[in-house]
C-alpha cells in the first residue's frame, strides 16, 4: 500500500514516500481503508526526533509512518474516525477498537479528525486541568491553529466570559473573531500584559491556554489574575520558559498546569464521551471545526513545512 515514512529523524524533507506491506488487524481491532488522515504538530516533533522514549515515540526501528488520526471504511462498511498512534499517513491502518468510533452523517471527514487529537486535547485543556467556570476569562494562544481554534469555541460553548484569542497575522486574528473570541491580539512576548488586559477591559485575566512555550509562556504569567491558571501543553516556539518559580505560584495565587492527550488516550481509549460530545456538537452545528487545507498523501512535506512555516489555519488532512 501507499505510505509516507521517514527513515531518520530530521524536518519535513526526510518524509518519503513509499510502497509497504499493508498491516493486519489482531483481536480487538480493526482494519480501516483511509479516506483522510490527520497532521498535527507533535507528528513534526515525533519525526524531529524528540520523543525518542515514552508513549509518543516511534515504535520498533526505523523506518516508520507516522500520523495518529483517520477517517476510512471498515470491511464491514462503517465510516470511521480512530486514533492509531501511529501508521496514520497510509492507505490503510489498524485502530484498536477503544479508539474507534462511527462518524455522525453530517460530519465531514476534515471535521473529524480536528476533534480528535485537537478537539480531545482543547475539552480537556478547558474542562479537566483548567477547570473553566461560568463568566471566566480564557485567553487561547495560536487561537487560528488547530487545537486554538476549537478552543476558543469550545471556551464560548462552556460558559467561559470574554474569550481573547492571540494569532500572529491579521487574517488569523480576523478568523478568530469569527468563530467566536471577543478579542484577538497579537501573541507575541513583547507588550503581551498590555495587549491581553487592554483586551480583557484593562482586567488581568483567569484562565490562559499556552502551547507556544518559551518567553510567550513568561509573559502571559505577569497577565493572570488572583487564583488564575495557565496551561502549558506545548512549546511551538521550541523555547523554554525561564520565569515559572514555585514561590512566585504562591505569592501571586496562580497555577500553572499541564496536559498531554498521548497517556490520556493509552489509559482510557478515544472513543469517549468526550469525543462523543465533540462529534454531536459539531453534527448540530454549535461546533465548526475549520479544514485549514487538504493535501495528497504524497505532498505531507508540504503540509509540515505549512504548519512549521505557520500558514494554516485550522486543521490540515491529507488524501491517500
Ligand atoms: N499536549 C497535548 O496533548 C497536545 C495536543 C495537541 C497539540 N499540542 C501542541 O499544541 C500546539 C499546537 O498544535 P496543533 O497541532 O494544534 O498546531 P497548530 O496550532 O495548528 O499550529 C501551530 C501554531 O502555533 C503557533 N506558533 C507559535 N510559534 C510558532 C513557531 N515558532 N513555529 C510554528 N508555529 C508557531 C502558530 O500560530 P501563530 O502563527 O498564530 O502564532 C501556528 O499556527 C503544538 O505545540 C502541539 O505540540 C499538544
Amino acid at each position: 500500500m501507499r505510505a509516507m515514512r521517514f527513515e531518520r529523524f530530521g524536518g519535513p524533507e526526510v518524509l518519503e514516500e513509499a510502497e509497504v506491506p499493508g498491516p493486519v488487524a489482531g483481536p480487538g481491532e480493526t482494519l480501516v481503508a483511509v479516506e483522510a488522515a490527520g497532521v498535527n504538530f507533535g507528528d513534526i516533533k515525533q519525526i524531529a526526533g524528540e520523543h525518542t522514549e515514552g508513549p509518543y515515540a516511534p515504535r520498533g526501528p526505523l523506518p516508520h509512518i507516522p500520523g495518529m488520526e483517520v477517517v476510512g471504511r471498515t470491511a464491514d462498511g462503517r465510516r470511521v474516525l480512530g486514533y492509531v498512534r501511529q501508521g496514520g499517513y497510509a492507505a490503510r491502518a489498524v485502530v484498536a477498537d477503544r479508539d474507534l468510533v462511527v462518524l455522525p452523517r453530517e460530519v465531514s471527514a476534515g471535521a473529524a479528525l480536528a476533534l480528535l487529537v485537537q478537539g480531545l486535547t482543547a475539552w480537556h485543556l478547558l474542562r479537566s486541568v483548567a477547570r473553566v467556570r461560568p463568566g471566566e476569562s480564557v485567553v487561547v494562544h495560536a487561537a487560528a491553529g488547530g487545537t486554538g481554534s476549537l478552543a476558543v469555541q469550545l471556551a464560548r460553548e462552556f460558559g467561559a466570559g470574554r474569550v481573547i484569542a492571540t494569532a500572529s497575522s491579521e487574517e488569523k486574528r480576523a478568523f478568530a473573531l469569527e468563530i467566536g473570541a471577543d478579542a484577538a491580539v497579537d501573541g507575541e512576548a513583547g507588550g503581551y500584559r498590555e495587549r491581553v488586559l487592554d483586551a480583557n477591559q484593562g482586567q488581568p485575566v483567569d484562565i490562559i491556554l499556552d502551547a507556544v512555550g518559551g518567553p510567550v509562556l513568561d509573559s502571559a504569567l505577569d497577565a493572570l489574575g488572583f487564583l488564575g491558571r495557565l496551561v502549558t501543553y506545548g512549546a511551538s516556539s521550541r523555547q523554554t520558559a525561564t520565569a515559572l518559580l514555585p514561590s512566585r505560584l504562591a505569592v501571586e495565587s496562580i497555577s500553572v498546569g499541564g496536559f498531554w492527550i498521548v497517556p490520556l488516550i493509552a489509559r482510557d481509549g478515544a472513543g469517549g464521551k468526550e469525543l462523543e460530545e465533540l462529534l454531536g456538537l459539531t453534527a448540530r452545528g454549535r461546533l465548526r471545526p475549520l479544514v485549514g487545507a487538504a493535501y495528497d498523501l504524497g505532498r505531507a512535506r508540504a503540509a509540515h513545512e505549512d504548519l512549521l512555516g505557520r500558514r494554516t489555519p485550522g486543521k490540515l488532512v491529507l488524501r491517500p
